[in-house]
């Protein structure tokens, strides 16, 4: 990754921003009478949008997290996810919502739903920012998605590219020049 490379904006921080307050509507909406939503968090890359949301969801929430890797630095999904940091709290009995930045080969949010699964939570449901679905290897879809996007390599609002522009405050794509 000593290719250079530009960003070019592909999503505003401004229409993630109006995205989040529709998903948020409708989350609680699911969620309504729950008595402690559970919001998980997959780092690193769902650090910034588990902040904007958790902070536009008006319902009474736990935030944990858990350390899922699958890409390393590279650009390919090794196909393995590696649980590297488990949750703090126990999720038996709690409903439960898993935030993700992204779904591609879909392999990630698999294995961490499975994972959950067996702990026997009570609802669990999944959010993800952005959705790659030309790229799925395992058939799944969050319960929710900010975009759709066509396969191109993205960075920004907490999603890297060998580490590096996770602090973009906006979704680019990586152009190599
Ligand atoms: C990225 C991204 C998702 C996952 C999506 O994480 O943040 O978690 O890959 O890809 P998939 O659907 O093909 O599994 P990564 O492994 O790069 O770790 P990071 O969040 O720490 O950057
Ligand atoms: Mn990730
Ligand atoms: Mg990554």
């Amino acid at each position: 990754t000593d290719r250079r490379y530009v960003i070019d904006e592909m999503i505003s921080a401004k229409s993630i921003a109006a995205r989040i307050e529709d998903l948020c509507k409708e989350i609680q909406k699911e969620f309504k009478g729950t008595d402690k939503l559970v919001v998980v968090g997959l780092l690193r890359g769902s650090f910034v949008f588990i902040a904007d949301l958790v902070r536009e969801l008006d319902l009474p929430i736990e935030v944990d997290f858990l350390e899922a890797s699958s890409y390393g630095d590279g650009m390919e999904s090794s196909r393995e996810v590696r649980i590297l940091k488990d949750l703090r709290g126990a999720i038996e009995g709690r409903d439960v919502l898993v935030v993700e930045d992204i779904v591609d080969t879909g392999h990630t949010l698999h294995h961490v739903t499975a994972l959950l699964k067996s702990r026997e939570p009570g609802r669990l449901k999944s959010i993800a920012l952005l959705d790659k679905p030309s790229r799925r290897e395992v058939d799944l879809k969050a319960d929710w998605t900010g975009f759709e996007i066509p396969d191109e390599f993205v960075v920004g609002y907490g999603i890297d590219f060998a580490q590096r522009n996770r602090n973009l405050p906006f979704i680019g794509k990586v152009r190599f020049v």
